[in-house]
């Protein structure tokens, strides 16, 4: 069985303040009214063969993740939430995740994990790109999904790619390192997919990670189960799920297998890392402004305004970012976007 497990949990925070703490990424809606993490369930429903859903996340977002799941009605569908007591990063949630499918599932399975937060516009390359990492997870591969670079992002890992071998993989590189990857034309971003057999990700994690599958498999089989009508819940034990280390899958597994293959693939991917990004995804008027929500526009160009609840008059500005919400409002010039990290550090500061 294809099993898609879908990883929810990253905090967004350079969406701020529409993005935060109760209201991550995942849940950010866009114009047609369905949120990321909705799009993320769509495009895993839309592969052949796929009967069960996984999503793993924290524990305080079951709710509004099983509501974001119902509202879609996909009676054929069975959905599993793995839940975690507190976030360990993406390592103990894959683990986690492959215990559960591997118990419950299919000890065979073949993983796909998605992404929670992210935009793919090709739905078609997508499901094509799908099909070649399976085969390449049936062979024993941990399979990966290159994005060809358009700049030095120091926020994504890197793949230096021959063919579908991966010769080396780099998380988050120094800008230099991510200049020198992209001006050797020979690396490929990592998209935050994999594609994975059940025994071979357990096999790579006992070796690489033995404290991450050693937590996550102990809180598997101490956890609560709620089984109901094509839908269960695992709640993962805290006493053992929070002995694993915080750490990502890509620093324990993928920077030092030598099982890692990849697809490269042009699927019309985004990880919208910033309001720009977000802004993207929006029509734009003649004047290059995309404008979300109620907004009334006088003398702009190329800026990005959402209004959420009231309505937003905006006059002569140009190359500017507006992101008003009930109670924070973000004002910015685009090309200082990277900087809301500063805005973030002092709010997290005031506790
Ligand atoms: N359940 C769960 N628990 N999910 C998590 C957790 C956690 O503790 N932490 C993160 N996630 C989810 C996020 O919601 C997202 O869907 C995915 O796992 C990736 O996590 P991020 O925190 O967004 O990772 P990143 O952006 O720093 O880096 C990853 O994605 C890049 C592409 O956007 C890496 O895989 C990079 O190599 C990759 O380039
Ligand atoms: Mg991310």
């Amino acid at each position: 069985a294809l099993v898609p497990v879908i990883l929810s949990g990253g905090k967004g925070t350079r969406l701020w303040p529409v993005s935060r703490e109760l209201h991550p990424k995942p849940f950010i809606r866009l114009a047609d009214g369905q949120s990321l993490i909705q799009k993320a369930f769509l495009r895993a429903a839309s592969l052949p063969g796929v009967s069960h859903l996984v999503t793993v996340t924290n524990q305080t977002m079951s709710f509004k993740t099983m509501d974001e799941f119902r509202e879609l009605d996909l009676p054929a569908l069975d959905h599993g939430m793995v839940l975690e007591p507190a976030g360990r990063n993406t390592a103990p949630a894959f683990a986690a995740a492959a215990a559960v499918v591997a118990q419950r599932i299919d000890p065979q399975a073949v993983l796909l994990f998605l992404t929670a937060d992210h935009m793919i516009q090709d739905l078609e390359a997508f499901q094509a790109a799908v099909v070649r990492a399976v085969e390449l997870a049936r062979q024993g591969r941990i399979v990966t999904f290159g994005i060809q670079p358009d700049g030095p992002e120091t926020g994504y890992g890197y793949i230096e790619a021959s063919g579908s071998d991966v010769l080396r993989f780099v998380e988050k590189p120094s800008l230099e390192r991510a200049t020198e990857f992209v001006d050797s034309g020979r690396y490929l971003w990592n998209s935050g997919m994999f594609c994975v057999r059940v025994d071979v990700a357990r096999e790579a994690l006992s070796t690489h990670a033995p404290d991450v599958l050693r937590a996550a498999e102990e809180s598997v089989a101490a956890a609560r189960v709620l089984e109901g009508q094509n839908e269960w819940q695992v709640a993962l034990n805290e006493a053992a799920f929070t002995q694993a280390p915080d750490i990502s899958i890509d620093h324990a597994v993928m920077e030092k297998t030598d099982k890692a293959s990849v697809v490269p693939c042009d699927i019309g991917w985004s990880d919208i890392g910033s309001w720009s990004a977000f802004g993207n995804l929006f029509p734009s008027d003649a004047r290059g402004n995309q404008l979300d929500g109620d907004v009334i526009a006088v003398e702009l160009d190329n800026c990005y305004i959402h209004a959420d609840g009231r309505v937003v008059g905006a006059i002569g500005l140009k190359d500017v970012v507006i992101v008003d919400t009930a109670d924070a409002l973000l004002v910015s010039q685009k090309d200082a976007l990277p900087d809301i990290k500063r805005v973030i550090a002092q709010l997290e500061a005031r506790g």
